[in-house]
């Protein structure tokens, strides 16, 4: 079959890129002597998941526990939820999980980690969790230059039912970008990695100054990464104590965010949607405005960094030439409105690429994707926890 003759809209994801992707994070990660533990969030597939594994992936990472269940039922073992978890109903979950598998996950309030600890030690358990720390994104995490967030980790190190084997941050404010006048993209990339891991370290020592047994012991997992901040990443040592495990998620399919970060180029985005012009017409003005068979629920409305529009389309999927014309510039739920600028090519009936803002969300949107080399489709790759938010 040809990806021509795929209805549209159609995610695909071309097989040479995902490949070159996977291995080249793979290599990063040997260079700097840390164990990848992809974020699963972006692909949610079992199969991409068991081509991270074939590269030399060691467990898995997942924000909720239902990503998990889909994951451990296809006999993966060792999962990692990067998430504060909080209620019997999702710890009851877990519970039954760890028959199966190595479940750890994030904790980062003393109500959370109290609720856990009840629960598992009444289900006579002990399940291993992650101190998820807080190096400048601001989202969740206790501080890391907090002497109260040692104080915590030190607690929870304390209570029944709970293991502490590590702590976790995610730098999300990598994709930020330039915080002053005069820094360029890469040079801010490298402050929040380096931010990223010297903060961590510094934190793993407050934790061994404190007595938290895994810092202690020398086995305390100290987990980094995001795509981004994982660009310029270097590993270093520090009183003993070095970076053990990356989870990039967004690193498999890139996206325009990606390619506007300075990421990567339009060359390493492995996954497009496939659209169809449906209706052509002429603005006041002249211009031409044409309509795609893809809109918010395939494009979604993210926005990626300093992007005009919705997405790239691209010239030509096979050069990854993108047609800087024609600009995505609105989404109704099923339309995506295209602006084009002096006139196209495009007409009625042609098929377009376009490489989406943020690829994660759009995985989401789809029950398949499709695995193409050049036009051909090998294969249909199943989203096995689509919507598994819960
Ligand atoms: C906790 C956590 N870890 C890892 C990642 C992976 O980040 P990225 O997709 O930039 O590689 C994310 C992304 O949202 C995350 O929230």
């Amino acid at each position: 079959m040809f990806a021509s003759d795929l209805p549209t809209p159609a995610v695909l994801i071309e097989k040479s890129r995902l490949e070159s992707n996977l291995a080249a994070m793979q290599s990063k990660a040997k260079s700097e002597g840390v164990a990848v533990r992809p974020h699963t969030k972006t692909h949610k597939s079992v199969f991409i998941a068991g081509l991270q594994q074939d590269h030399g992936a060691q467990g898995l990472t997942v924000a909720k526990v239902g990503e998990a269940e889909t994951f451990a039922a296809a006999g993966f073992t060792d999962i990692r939820l990067a998430y504060a978890l909080y209620g019997d109903e999702k710890y009851a979950r877990v519970s039954k999980l760890l028959a199966t598998c190595r479940i750890s996950f994030c904790v980062d309030t003393r109500e959370g980690a109290q609720a856990a600890s009840d629960f598992f030690s009444k289900a006579d358990q002990i399940v291993d969790v992650v101190i998820e720390t807080d190096i400048g994104y601001h989202r969740c995490g206790v501080l890391w230059d907090n002497p109260e967030s040692v104080a915590f980790a030190k607690w929870v190190d304390g209570l029944p039912g709970l293991r502490v084997c590590g702590i976790l941050t995610h730098a999300g404010h990598a994709y930020y970008g330039p915080q002053s006048e005069g820094e360029t993209l890469a040079e801010s990339l490298k402050r929040v990695s380096n931010q990223e891991r010297d903060r961590m370290l510094e934190f793993a020592v407050g934790l061994r100054d404190a007595g938290v047994q895994a810092a202690v012991k020398g086995d305390l997992e100290i987990s980094i990464g995001s795509t981004p901040s994982l660009r310029y990443f270097t590993n270093t040592t520090h009183e003993g104590f070095r970076i053990t495990e990356i989870r990039p998620g967004n690193y498999v399919f890139h996206d325009k965010t990606q390619v506007n970060l300075g990421v990567c180029s339009w060359e390493d985005c492995a996954l497009t949607v496939q659209a169809t012009v449906f209706s052509k017409h002429k603005n006041d003005d002249g211009s031409e405005r044409l309509f795609l068979d893809s809109g918010k629920k395939v494009l979604t409305s993210d926005g990626a960094y300093k992007a005009e529009g919705f997405g790239q389309i691209m010239y030509d999927s096979k050069a990854m030439v993108p047609m800087p014309h024609a600009v995505i510039n609105a989404l109704s739920e099923e339309h995506g409105w295209v602006r084009v600028r002096g006139g196209s090519t495009l007409n009625v009936g042609d098929t377009v690429r376009v490489v989406p803002n943020h690829s994660c969300v759009v995985v989401n949107t789809q029950p398949v994707m499709y695995l193409v080399d050049g036009e051909n489709v090998v294969s249909t790759i199943q989203v096995d926890a689509q919507s598994k938010v819960v």
